[in-house]
C-alpha cells in the first residue's frame, strides 16, 4: 500500500504541496524531504510550503520505511515559473533611417523568463498581431532570450507604433489569467519618396486670359518634400508650396509647366499643360 500524493498548489514563487502517506503506515516512519521549505504533519498527511523558491528544479520527495526497508518514493516534478524581468522591442540597427520596400527586424528581449519554452511571444502593430514565437530553448532557469520577426515597411508605417508582449503559459491548472508583460512602443520613422496626391488635371488646363491660373501638385513624402516649377519659358521656380499662382493668366504662361517633387530618398515629376484662351470666345476655338 505504496499510497504517496503529491500536489501542487501554488505555482509562482510561492508554492505549497501536500503529501499524503497510507492510512496503515501509521506506525512507521514517513517523511517528506526537500532541501527548501517548511514541513507539518498532521496524522499521515504532510504540507510542505515555500515561501520563496530561489532555487530550480527542488524536487520534494514524499518516503516511509517499514522495518524492515525503506518504501521510497513519489517525486513531484516542479516548474518554478518566474514572468519576466523586463520585455523591450526594437528594430535591430534602429538608430539607422528605415526606408519603404525594405526589410527590417523587429526584436523582442525578453529577461529573466522561467521556463522560456512556455513563454509566447507577439509582436504588434498598432492593435495587429503580427506574428508569435516560442522559444526552443528547454532550459528550465530563468533565461535572457531575443525573438525576431522580419518585416518590410512601407510608407504607411511611417508613425506607426510597434510593440510586444510575453505570456507565460502555465498550463491547465495555472492562474486563469497568465502573467503577461507588454514592452514599451516603438514608432517606425519610415522616408519615403513623394507621392503625387489627389488625381491628375485632365489635360490640358485651360484658362481664360486675365483669369488666375493655380497649379497644384501637391506630394507626401518623408522627409517634407520640396517642389521646383519650370516655367514654359524655362525657367526653374524652387518653392517649398506645392502651389503654383499666376495672378492674371497671360498667351506668355501658355505651354509645359513640370513640377518636380524632390526629398532626400526621391523625385516625383509631373507635366501640366496650360492653354490660355481669349477672354472673348474665339470661332475657332
Ligand atoms: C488535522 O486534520 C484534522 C482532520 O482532517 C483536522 O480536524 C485538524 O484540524 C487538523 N489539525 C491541524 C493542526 O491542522
Ligand atoms: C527594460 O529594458 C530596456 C532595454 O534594455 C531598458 O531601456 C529599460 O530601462 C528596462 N526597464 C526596466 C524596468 O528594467
Ligand atoms: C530575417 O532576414 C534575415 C536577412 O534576410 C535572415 O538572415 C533571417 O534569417 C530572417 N529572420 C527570420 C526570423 O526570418
Ligand atoms: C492641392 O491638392 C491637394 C491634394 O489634392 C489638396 O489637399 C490641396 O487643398 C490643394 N491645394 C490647393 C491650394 O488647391
Amino acid at each position: 500500500y505504496y499510497n504517496c500524493i503529491l500536489l501542487l498548489l501554488l505555482f509562482i514563487r510561492t508554492p505549497s504541496t501536500f503529501c499524503s502517506v497510507c492510512e496503515r503506515c501509521i506506525d512507521n516512519i514517513f517523511n517528506l524531504e526537500s532541501p527548501v521549505g517548511l514541513t507539518s504533519i498532521n496524522g499521515t498527511t504532510m504540507f510542505w510550503t515555500v515561501e520563496r523558491l530561489t532555487k530550480w528544479l527542488t524536487s520534494p520527495i514524499c518516503y516511509y520505511n517499514t522495518d524492515t526497508d525503506v518504501q521510497c518514493c513519489t517525486i513531484l516534478p516542479i516548474t518554478v515559473y518566474q514572468p519576466p524581468d523586463n520585455v523591450s522591442v526594437s528594430f535591430v540597427d534602429h538608430t539607422a533611417p528605415m526606408f519603404e520596400g525594405k526589410q527590417y527586424t523587429l526584436q523582442c528581449t525578453v529577461e529573466e523568463v522561467a521556463p522560456v519554452k512556455n513563454l509566447l511571444v507577439t509582436f504588434y502593430r498598432g492593435q495587429t498581431a503580427l506574428g508569435q514565437l516560442q522559444s526552443k530553448n528547454n532550459n528550465p532557469k530563468p533565461v535572457t532570450e531575443t525573438f525576431s520577426l522580419n518585416i518590410t515597411l512601407s510608407k504607411e508605417d511611417n508613425g506607426v507604433q510597434y510593440w510586444c508582449e510575453a505570456k507565460l503559459e502555465l498550463g491547465p491548472y495555472g492562474p486563469q489569467l497568465p502573467p503577461v508583460e507588454t514592452s514599451q512602443t516603438i514608432t517606425a520613422t519610415v522616408f519615403y519618396k513623394p507621392q503625387l496626391e489627389g488625381s491628375l488635371h485632365p489635360e490640358p488646363i485651360t484658362v481664360l486670359e486675365g483669369e488666375p491660373l493655380q497649379l497644384n501638385c501637391s506630394a507626401l513624402g518623408n522627409s517634407g518634400p520640396s517642389y521646383t516649377w519650370t516655367l514654359p519659358s524655362g525657367s526653374p521656380f524652387t518653392s517649398s508650396s506645392s502651389v503654383l499662382t499666376i495672378n492674371s493668366a497671360t498667351f506668355a504662361d501658355e505651354g509645359k509647366y513640370t513640377c518636380s517633387v524632390s526629398n532626400d530618398v526621391g523625385t516625383a515629376t509631373v507635366e501640366l499643360n496650360v492653354e490660355v484662351r481669349g477672354a472673348v470666345p474665339s470661332f475657332f476655338s
